[in-house]
């Protein structure tokens, strides 16, 4: 387990969040939410943002059971080193 909450100025991010599918539904990724929280809370941060790829509804849910609210936001990329 690797948890890095980081912030820049009010909002804290969350990157990343997987539980081995061997161990999904037990209670591990709200923990690991939890911690992200408590953590970020103690930086003195107060908003946590996330993103989820469209389509990924399963994290949706997830989220939504953790008391999250989408909201809209445009994001942009590049693309600088080409999969092999
Ligand atoms: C999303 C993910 C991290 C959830 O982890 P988890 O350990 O399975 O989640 P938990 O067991 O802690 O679930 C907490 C609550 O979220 C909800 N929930 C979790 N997975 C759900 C699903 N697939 N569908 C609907 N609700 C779900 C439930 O309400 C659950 O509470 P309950 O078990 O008391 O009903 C995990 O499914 C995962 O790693 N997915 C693949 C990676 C991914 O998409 N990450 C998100 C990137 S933004």
């Amino acid at each position: 387990m690797r948890i890095r909450p980081f912030e820049r100025g009010h909002r804290g991010w969350v990157y990343y969040l997987a539980v081995d599918p061997d161990h999904r539904g037990s209670g591990r990724g709200a923990a690991l939410m939890a911690e992200v929280e408590k953590r970020l809370i103690a930086l003195g941060c107060p908003k946590v943002q996330l993103q989820v790829r469209p389509g990924n509804e399963e994290a949706l849910r997830f989220y939504d059971a953790l008391g999250y609210t989408p909201f809209s936001a445009s994001s942009t990329g590049k693309r600088l080193i080409l999969d092999d």
